[in-house]
């Protein structure tokens, strides 16, 4: 049987690109020098797309794929799928749920323990020679100090987890309180306000698109962190921006930002800002055990199957 035509639109790391190139005919989108010629030629054979956590879908793209049965995102994520028009073409859209909680709720405990134990500033202190001159300064005790996540799904549930090991203590908010053994907070600003790290953890998208604003930002205050491990969209980069300036938040933790890789020039020399590359995810086992769950969404449809993680909206 001839192998089904697929259409990719992110970078693919090889474990994932080459079995998928085994299994099927691959129209690389995102490296395409003449992207409209690549859709006029072939865009009538497509019945799959891949793309990555964060790649936004246009429905023109879409559009130009009459034939598009299936969309398996190599992420957890999929704020840049247009869901509602996969729905009414009864395309299928598939994620990576998961097998990557564990690492991105790691990446949240490092950058509380980064931001609010200063472990990135005491190594520039180390590595600059500074401790043969002067001691090193001290921080802020982490047990008892409070947590406000923001999204208790399945990566807000085991950042909880983690923090509750440190001994800190958990509240959250989101759409509805859940049967857990935290404390829920009905509004985000008031979640803020009595936070001493507000941590980002729900899905991004039109409906939490800079949800975390300057109200938010003002009221978690002098005495509190934001930490966001989920989309940059959600916070207002600006708003965080000024607030840092200004000196009205205590510090930032971010491994996601609003136009990666770029980065607001100010944040780069904080020293109470704490940077990563969206690595939440990034471990050799879990972008493995995603890009084998992308291609066994892609491999159940085409034979036939049942998907493996359908978006619950579609569900
Ligand atoms: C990845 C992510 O960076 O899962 C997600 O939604 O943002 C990350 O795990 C990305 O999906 C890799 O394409």
């Amino acid at each position: 049987m001839a192998q089904p035509d697929l259409i990719v639109t992110a970078p693919l790391p090889p474990f994932l690109y080459d079995p998928l190139k085994a299994g099927y005919h691959c129209h690389d989108y995102y490296q395409a020098s003449h992207k409209p010629g690549l859709l006029a030629a072939e865009g009538q054979r497509i019945r799959g797309l891949v793309q990555g956590g964060g790649t936004v879908t246009p429905t023109p793209l879409l559009d130009a794929l009459p034939k598009l049965e299936i969309i398996s995102v190599f992420g957890v994520g999929y704020d840049g799928v247009p869901v509602d028009y996969c729905r009414s073409r009864g395309i299928k859209v598939t994620n990576t749920p998961d097998v990557l909680t564990e690492d991105v709720a790691d990446a949240a405990l490092g950058l509380i323990m980064m931001t609010g134990r200063g472990f990135v500033r005491a190594n520039r202190f180390v590595q600059a020679g500074e401790w043969e001159k002067r001691g090193p300064e001290l921080t802020m005790k982490l047990a008892g100090k409070r947590v406000g996540i923001l999204g208790l799904g399945r990566i807000g549930k085991a950042i909880a987890e983690r923090v509750r090991a440190l001994g800190m203590h958990v509240s959250y908010t989101g759409r509805k309180p859940q049967d857990v053994p935290y404390r829920f907070v009905p509004d985000l600003t008031g979640l803020a306000a009595e936070s001493d790290f507000l941590v980002v953890s729900c899905p991004g998208g039109a409906a939490t698109k800079h949800i975390v604003n300057a109200g938010v930002l003002a009221a978690l205050g002098k005495k509190g962190t934001i930490v966001n491990i989920a989309r940059g969209s959600i916070i207002d980069e600006p708003a965080l921006v000024a607030a840092l300036q200004a000196g009205a938040i205590k510090g930032a933790g971010l491994d996601v930002f609003a136009d990666e890789p770029h980065i607001p020039a100010p944040l780069l020399s904080m020293d109470n800002v704490v940077l990563l590359p969206h690595v939440g995810s990034a471990t050799h086992e879990t972008r493995k055990a995603m890009g084998d769950l992308c291609k066994a969404n892609l491999d159940a449809w085409f034979a036939g199957k049942p998907v493996l993680t359908l978006i619950p909206e579609l569900a």
